[in-house]
């Protein structure tokens, strides 16, 4: 495998390997955040395993999948971020984990203090508000200084420990986004261990964009999704709990078919999408084959700093995210200074200029344009949004 660098800014290798994605004529898509595109062989194994399931039925499923081949599946998961199988379970998506990691958090009191950043996910948000009203606990709601720097994210978390001695429990974004910054989450982990707070990481976005290693990250909670950047059908996801944990997560609303030493009772138990699942495993093979994540963050870091490097020396252009290599992925937004609706703009690079992208609110820092390339986006792709935001601005 030749060295990542070299390789993410060959457009003819990304040129072959765009090709084994079918892609709809149309906008140039630079929002490729909300969730990625299979490869042609993925497309088509994951419709051999639909008319499979659908001929052989429960047949099929009762037999093969439940006797083994689930937990397989589960084991090759467990695998990609490189921890134990019996520390992943099987969810629909990332926000199902976080949410069943959210709720079933055994450890606080009423009185406890919770606390989340303006930068999380929307529906993380709402289930740490969810556990006030039923736990009793105080929900801590900080922001982070703009623009965000290693020292001021730690900081901000460093006081908001200080200032509230009762925090318990956190929530933590690997990857934000809102603004694609990365959070460094081994100082903010190891700073809230010395208070004796617990993390809950959202892995959503991080997950196939960079490697990582939840053990030196200090993490013992922690929910994915294989749909953003693994390459996966939609609808698959897991949660990851540090065995040594399990016993601070309840099992989901009493949930049973499970025994309680089984990270699958922390979960909903419900039929999944199996085709899906059948499809994991060459889904895995192929993120693998093509250099797994390191290969796809560095191609799409690349693209990323094509634009960014320009972007950064036109006035009237606003770029949120830092340049910090450590703080920063493929994702990252910018807004034109001169208008406080990002709206009519994201409108006009696609009308004038055929680029799809999308706003992003509800971070302090204020509404932006979200930019995210794809494993099927050109360096040319770049050029053009260099072009329309030095005529746009
Ligand atoms: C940071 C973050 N967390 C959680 C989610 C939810 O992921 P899912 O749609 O797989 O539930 C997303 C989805 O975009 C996200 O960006």
């Amino acid at each position: 495998m030749p060295d990542n660098t070299l390789r993410a800014r060959d457009e003819a290798f990304w040129r072959t390997f765009a090709d084994r994605y079918e892609v709809q004529p149309g906008p140039i898509n630079l929002e490729n955040g909300y969730f990625g595109r299979m490869s042609r062989t993925v497309v088509e194994e994951y419709q051999r395993n639909i008319e499979l399931i659908n001929r052989s039925n429960s047949v099929y499923v009762r037999q093969r999948f439940e006797q083994g081949e689930s937990q397989k599946i589960s084991s090759q998961v467990a695998g990609l971020i490189g921890v134990a199988a019996e520390s992943v379970a099987l969810t629909r998506n990332a926000t199902d984990g976080l949410q069943a990691l959210i709720r079933n958090y055994n450890r606080l009191q009423p009185g406890d203090q919770v606390l989340f950043s303006d930068l999380e996910y929307d529906t993380v948000k709402g289930a740490m508000r969810w556990l006030a009203r039923n736990r009793g606990v105080e929900v801590i709601e900080i922001e982070h200084p703009h623009p965000a720097s290693f020292d001021s994210l730690l900081n901000t978390y460093r006081e908001a420990f200080t200032r509230y001695p009762r925090l318990k429990l956190m929530a933590l974004t690997h990857v934000t986004h809102r603004t694609g910054l990365v959070m460094p989450v081994q100082a903010i982990a190891a700073a809230a261990r010395e208070h004796g707070i617990d993390v809950i990481l959202d892995g959503a976005h991080a997950l196939g964009q960079f490697e990582f290693d939840l053990n030196e990250l200090g993490i013992d909670f922690a929910a994915y999704n294989l749909h953003k950047w693994i390459g996966a059908p939609l609808t698959l996801g897991f949660i990851f709990i540090a065995p040594e944990r399990l016993a601070d997560i309840d099992p989901d609303m009493g949930e049973m078919h499970f025994p309680v030493t089984d990270i699958r009772a922390r979960t909903p138990y419900s039929t999944p999408n199996i085709p899906a699942l059948l499809t994991l495993p060459l889904v895995i093979e192929e993120h693998h084959a093509m250099g797994g994540s390191t290969a796809k963050g560095t191609r799409l870091n690349y693209l990323r700093n094509l634009w960014v490097k320009p972007a950064r020396e036109l006035s009237g252009i606003e770029v949120m995210t830092p340049d910090d290599p450590r703080l920063y992925c493929g994702i990252t937004s910018m807004r034109f200074v001169a208008h406080a609706d990002q709206q009519p703009m994201v409108e006009r690079l696609l009308r004038d200029y055929n680029l799809f992208t999308v706003v992003r609110s509800g971070a302090a820092c204020g509404p932006c344009i979200r930019i995210t390339p794809g494993l099927t986006t050109t360096a040319a792709d770049m050029m053009l949004l260099t072009t329309a935001l030095t005529e746009l601005r």
